[in-house]
């Protein structure tokens, strides 16, 4: 922890989280046991295939993932990581979730790598609905369509076979090169590009720090392995980073 802390303090650190970093809110993630793909196969529920092709089933996980991260709340991995950012430890979040947590939180400067599942959009008439109408959709059934046009409606996440958001893309490459430190929590980093940013960053440099109670695909490359839940590491780090500060 104390060698984290002092990558961390050399500056211009970026984090990156993954769907680890909201089970201690309620949400479970992909891929340990009991996750979401465990509920829903993603090759029928989260493709670009399953939405042109079936997209009342794709409301589904829609609605399942909706619903819960409505009855969220940010817990205290989130609030470290946005107290980072405050206090000027972290310069910026890549985030791959789509549950709006880091920002709950109050972390500012956070690029959705997934997109979200709060902006909905009619992909026709390209017609934007407000926070009351996004929720009515969850307890509504089947696909939704637009009322003006007709045409889909959807959440703004990317599915399996899209491509990342331009600009969600191009930002995180920047910062993955121009870091000095990444610090990865709560991601299996398999899935890619998201996975390829902590390679980036080696790649020029950086050093990485995984927080993660599991060893992933990322591990052996890690310079720092902090094996543990973030909701009960990152205060400790951001203790011994104040601690460094005096
Ligand atoms: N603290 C830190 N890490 C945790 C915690 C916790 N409390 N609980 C679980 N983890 C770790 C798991 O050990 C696992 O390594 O979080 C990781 C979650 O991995 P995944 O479920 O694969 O989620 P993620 O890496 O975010 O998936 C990436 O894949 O399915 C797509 O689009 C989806 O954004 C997602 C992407």
């Amino acid at each position: 922890m104390d060698a984290a802390a002092a990558i961390i303090a050399e500056g211009r650190c970026v984090a990156l989280t993954g769907a680890g970093i909201s089970v201690a809110s309620g949400i479970p993630d992909f891929r340990s046991s009991g996750g979401l793909w465990e509920r829903f196969d993603p090759m029928e529920y989260a493709t670009s295939l399953a939405w042109r092709t079936d997209p009342d089933k794709v409301w589904e996980l829609f609605r399942a993932t909706g619903t819960l991260f409505h009855a969220s709340r940010p817990n205290d991995a989130h609030l470290a990581i946005a107290q980072m950012e405050k206090e000027g430890w972290i310069q910026a979040i890549v985030t791959q979730n789509i549950d709006g947590l880091h920002q709950a939180a109050g972390s500012r400067n956070v690029i959705e790598f997934h997109g979200n599942s709060v902006d909905i959009y009619c992909e026709s008439c390209g017609r934007t609905f407000d926070r009351e109408e996004s929720i009515g959709f969850l307890s509504s059934t089947g696909a939704v369509r637009c009322s003006e046009c007709g045409g889909n409606v959807r959440p703004s996440v990317v599915l399996f076979g899209e491509p990342i958001p331009p600009s969600a893309l191009n930002e995180s490459v920047r910062l993955a090169a121009g870091c000095r430190s990444m610090l990865v929590v709560g991601t299996s980093a398999v899935v890619a590009p998201a996975s390829l940013l902590p390679l980036e960053a080696s790649a020029h440099g950086a050093a990485i720090i995984e927080v993660n109670p599991e060893r992933t695909e990322l591990s052996r490359r890690a310079t720092v392995v902090l094996r543990g839940e973030a909701e009960r590491v990152l205060f400790k780090l951001l203790d011994l980073l104040r601690g460094r500060m005096v």
